[in-house]
């Protein structure tokens, strides 16, 4: 490789910032994401981000999840670039029974971007995100939204999110006022403050800016809001410790701004906080090894697979995250798992919400390859090197259910369907050892509608989804010094009536009731249990 592309793939990789953004449904999500594209010059007016979420309270839960499905592949992952830097910006699918596909595109970013209701507080969905953000100590910065409304008293809400994240929160602004009286916010470093005028019409650098955090003209002008402010700005700044970078790349600290997404305000604050603060793509893991970003050899991994939505063409997208190297259009990839070569013509990226052709792509960066089967989740892909990223979180499944097909004819298109549907993580498919009916596993119960609903449209199966007296399933190993293979075999048989095996043949054991699993696992002491299983 010459220098200078070693030097291009270092200086590409630094000015990588990749995250996704969090948050309950409703907290103003799809309102932000579409103002920080207008605000890096990604796109020219509002409107188009949130077309795709049109009239969708009229809808029922699953026309809901069809509708988000239909969102085009492009409004999934955007990329923006700002001032020297390229933002990728991975959203995450709202609803909860799809939790888990949010799970895994929080493996794909380095930091998070939470959206939370300045009235509502840390709700249910974003304290489940946190959680996984938290585990893998993901830095992240809050956005607390709606300003503009009657909310809650801002020092509550700052007590609210430091006990549920277990974090330390830093304002980096404060508000005066709020709803009506809402005057704009503090900046808490920059000492100064930036004046609220609600409208959507503002660009970048049109806020009226005041010197100073406490000139004396304020009182007058902003009356009890800004007296009210000051004295909790004295509380915070005694009580909040200083901003370390470091706490919070550890993820034990996290930046807090105060905004109206809607009207645009304190939307700016975010993209410099994301360019500023937001760590740059950082090493990644693999079995094998720990591969550095600016590596001269490409690799990356699959965290999501989307199917299009042109039925007729049954193409997939799987999206990859560059993990090291330089990415070109046609290079020659290898797919480690099944050893099958890859040469992508046709990738796209996700600039600025259009889906195009992509010509290169470095660490950090968000790829789509188009496929018909031949990547799967937690796939790694590599120039040949055997390398097997780790991390890839699939859950047991908290639900199951049996299924069958009305014709017996379709049985084989049944198997394909699921097969496929497997493979994107729609839901989880496992073939008992005793019997030929297949089961599905899932962690909510809209999953096997989705499921039912797409077998039909999109593979002309009517398929009769059952009740399944199993309610619990653990992924079961066996460490070499325990007995390996062998006794993970002896395992097996002597439980063949309830064992399975998921989509990557990994053995499953499954029971009716969690006293059940206690008493196997104690009878089994070599055997190791997994509810949670990290790559393919
Ligand atoms: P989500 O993606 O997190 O689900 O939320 P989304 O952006 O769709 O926002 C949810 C609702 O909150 C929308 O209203 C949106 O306009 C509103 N919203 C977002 N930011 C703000 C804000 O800063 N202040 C106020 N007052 N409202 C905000 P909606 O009625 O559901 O939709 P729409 O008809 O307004 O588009």
């Amino acid at each position: 490789m010459s220098t200078d592309l070693a030097t291009r793939i270092e200086s590409e990789v630094r000015r990588r910032r990749t995250f996704a953004i969090i948050s309950h449904p409703d907290a103003g999500k799809t309102t932000l994401t579409e103002k920080l594209l207008l605000f890096s010059g990604a796109i020219q007016i509002a409107g188009s981000v949130k077309a795709r979420k049109a009239s969708r309270h009229a809808t029922s839960d699953w026309m809901e999840i069809e509708k988000q499905r239909g969102i085009s592949v492009a409004s999934s992952v955007m990329q923006m670039e700002y001032r020297e830097c390229v933002i990728n910006l991975l959203d995450t699918p709202g609803h909860q029974d799809f939790s888990e596909d949010t799970y895994r595109v929080l493996t794909a970013v380095d930091a998070a971007l939470m959206v939370i209701d300045a009235a509502n507080g840390v709700e249910p969905q974003t304290r489940r995100l946190l959680q996984v953000c938290r585990a893998r100590n993901t830095p992240i910065v809050t956005f607390v939204n709606k300003m503009d409304r009657e909310v809650q008293d801002p020092l509550a809400l700052m007590d609210e999110i430091e006990r549920e994240l277990g974090m330390t929160v830093v304002p980096f602004t404060w508000p005066v006022g709020m709803g009506k009286a809402f005057h704009g916010v503090m900046d808490l470093r920059q000492e100064r403050m930036r004046v609220f005028a609600p409208g959507e019409d503002r660009a970048a650098g049109e806020e009226e800016v005041l010197q100073g955090l406490d000139n004396p003209a304020y009182a007058e002008r902003f009356g009890m809001q800004y007296d009210q402010a000051q004295g909790e700005i004295e509380l915070v700044r005694e009580a909040a410790p200083a901003f370390d970078l470091e706490q919070f790349l550890a993820g034990k600290q996290t930046p807090m701004f105060f905004g109206s997404a809607v009207n645009n305000f304190g939307v700016q604050e975010i993209l410099d906080a994301l360019v500023e603060l937001a760590p740059a793509p950082g090493e990644r893991t693999a079995m094998q090894r720990v591969v550095k970003p600016e590596e001269p050899k490409f690799s990356g991994v699959v965290f999501k697979i989307q199917a299009n939505m042109d039925p007729a063409h049954r193409d997939r997208i799987a999206f990859l995250r560059v993990a090291s190297g330089h990415f070109e259009r046609g290079m020659k990839l290898k797919v480690v798992r099944s050893g099958k070569e890859l040469r992508p013509n046709t990738v796209v990226s996700f600039l600025s919400q259009r889906r195009e052709l992509l010509d290169e792509a470095f660490g950090g960066d968000i790829i789509g390859i188009p496929n018909h089967g031949v990547l799967q989740l937690g796939d790694t892909i590599t120039e040949g090197e055997a390398l097997q990223f780790t991390g890839l979180p699939f859950f047991a499944p908290e639900m199951f259910r049996s299924v069958e097909v009305a014709d017996p004819l379709k049985t084989k298109q049944l198997r394909a369907g699921l097969t496929q549907l497997g493979e994107e993580g729609a839901i989880q498919v496992f073939r008992p050892i005793a019997g030929s009916v297949l089961l599905l596993g899932a962690v909510g119960q809209l999953q096997f509608e989705v499921v039912a609903h797409r077998l039909e449209h999109e593979y002309g199966v009517k398929a009769r989804i059952m009740p399944s007296r199993f309610q619990v399933a653990r992924w079961v190993t066996c460490n070499p010094e325990d007995g390996g293979e062998k006794e993970l075999k002896r395992f097996i048989d002597a439980n063949d009536h309830r064992m399975a095996y998921d989509a990557v043949d990994a053995p499953t054991v499954l029971v009716e009731y969690a006293p059940e699993l206690r008493a196997i696992e104690a009878n089994w002491p070599k055997i190791k249990f997994h509810a949670l299983r990290e790559h393919a």
